[in-house]
């Protein structure tokens, strides 16, 4: 909802360590309750968002000639402070977002470990030294900040996701500008004022709150911004792509994905059902790594969708504030929306819910709340085969062979993750290679992250760049040669 009002916000932009108030204001909501404000926020127009830039501008040079071990302890401090404001952080978090108070405390002090990683990174060696044509010559390459970084980071994960883009740009000397996502405003403001409380120099993060269609274009084509960094859907990420090729500038995204988890006959049917209901349910299944199709030998197909079923029963929907309750809303009445047109959708094409199905009722009625999904009777040419839903909804395809598995696994844009249930290890090491996905898991659900190794995907989910891990540095830093000798 989007009012212009007089009453002075809850939130504001933050630029150059000062909040910057435009003149349109937004309400972010309760998904749990939509009808509970949880803030007001001043929205960033196209000029505050220009001032960010300048704003980070000013702050590259000295934060880039502070020195890696100073600039490692801000993020240790950080870290710190994300951890001690936990219990705080998470419930504003589940407010705004909608996911478990669990599952919001577990990101939170997820992105305190991720500042802590990306802290004891910013010492880690940085370029390699070279024999010379001259004897007396000292020839090493170095790598650098890349100056002023644009973030653009989705709701789903909002503290964590921001973090490994924030924590890994500072860690190297970037300055930032961040654009969160606007219906997740205090988990962000969190974030920030975590690292200015830490002792991060004022311009160095710059926090704009606003909507892509209004900074969008600031954030990519700005003079002053070296690179942008955007996780969300990919017709966003690719419009992102053309524009900042346009203006030259260094791209990374991590975008959408259609991850399939293959269940080959002989494996533990219970241990994948499980992994499988983890992977499509957990955060509601609104998560780029998601599992949304259960490939699976037809001989063992009936045992698994009854156990997937079961799992999927398990889940309690309520209010995520409350312990009891493991699955949350969806986080917007748009997710709702969406999610809700491909289950009718689903059922139009001819498959069949064999869980859920539906918005959740009764007492929940009010709130985003979707019962988790599975559905039977799918073809591979069906929208909830081929499209990211990102909700709670997954889809059952039996297949007669390995053979027919890897391909139907690879039958999509996405490229993001898979994985395989089996016994079988040289099927494993095979579909470690076969499959054409930046991650593969095998016996274990397609989401998770562990925040030291590369992440990302290939075809449709991303664009080369990795994520994460020591890659991290290949696109936050560019390397310099340098040639030194005696006079
Ligand atoms: C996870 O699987 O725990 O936006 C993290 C996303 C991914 C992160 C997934 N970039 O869903």
């Amino acid at each position: 909802m989007t009012t212009t009002t007089h009453t002075t916000p809850d939130l504001a932009s933050i630029v150059g360590g000062t909040p910057r108030r435009g003149s349109t204001t937004s309400t972010s909501v309760n998904p749990a309750n939509p009808a509970e404000v949880v803030t007001t926020i001043s929205l960033a127009d196209a000029e505050i968002a220009a001032a960010a830039m300048e704003a980070a501008s000013a702050a590259f040079v000295g934060w880039q000639n502070t020195s890696a071990p100073a600039r490692g302890e801000v993020l240790q401090r950080a870290a710190h402070l994300l951890d001690e404001r936990a219990d705080t952080i998470a419930r504003d978090l589940t407010r705004e977002e909608g996911k478990t108070l669990a599952e919001a405390l577990r990101e939170t002090h997820l992105a305190a470990k991720i500042f802590r990683y990306y802290a004891a990174q910013a010492l880690d060696q940085d370029g390699e030294t070279y024999p010379s044509q001259q004897s007396d010559q000292l020839l090493f390459t170095r790598r650098e900040p890349v100056g002023v970084v644009s973030v653009i980071t989705p709701w789903n994960f909002p503290i964590s996701l921001p973090s490994w883009k924030v924590a890994a740009a500072l860690a190297f000397g970037n300055s930032v500008v961040w654009k969160p996502a606007e219906i997740v405003p205090r988990t962000a403001v969190h974030v920030a004022t975590a690292l200015s409380d830490a002792g991060l120099p004022s311009g160095v993060l710059n926090l704009v709150i606003g909507r892509g269609s209004q900074i969008g274009d600031v954030l990519v084509t700005h003079p002053a911004v070296a690179a942008v960094t955007f996780t969300g859907s990919t017709p966003v990420g690719q419009a992102i792509q053309a524009t900042a090729a346009g203006a030259g500038k260094k791209v990374q995204l991590e975008l959408g994905g259609k991850n399939p988890s293959v269940v080959l006959a002989g494996a533990d049917l219970e241990h994948a059902a499980r992994q499988i209901s983890i992977g499509a349910f957990g955060a509601t299944g609104q998560k780029c790594t998601a599992t949304s199709r259960v490939i699976v030998e037809r001989s063992v197909a009936a045992e698994l969708t009854d156990r997937v079923k079961e799992h999927a029963g398990q889940w309690v929907l309520g209010d995520p504030l409350d312990a009891a309750t493991t699955i949350g809303p969806v986080a917007s009445d748009d997710q709702l929306q969406t999610v809700l047109g491909y289950i009718d959708r689903a059922r139009q094409d001819g498959a069949r819910a064999v869980a859920g199905g539906s918005r959740a009722e009764g007492a929940l009625v009010d709130g985003y709340f979707v019962q988790p999904t599975v559905f039977v009777d799918v073809e591979p040419s069906h929208a909830i085969a081929r499209e990211e839903i990102f909700g709670p909804v997954a889809a059952v395809l039996p297949v007669d062979s390995y053979e027919e598995a890897i391909a139907e696994a690879n039958n999509t844009p996405f490229g993001l993750t898979a994985s395989l249930f089996t016994n079988d290890l040289s099927l494993a090491l095979r579909f470690t290679r076969e499959i054409r996905t930046g991650i593969v898991r095998v016996n274990q659900a397609t989401s998770g992250i562990e925040y030291h190794v590369p992440f990302g995907g290939t075809k449709a989910s991303g664009h080369g760049h990795r994520e994460l891990g020591k890659a991290a540095r290949e696109f936050f830093t560019e390397m310099k040669t340098v040639y030194i000798s005696g006079l």
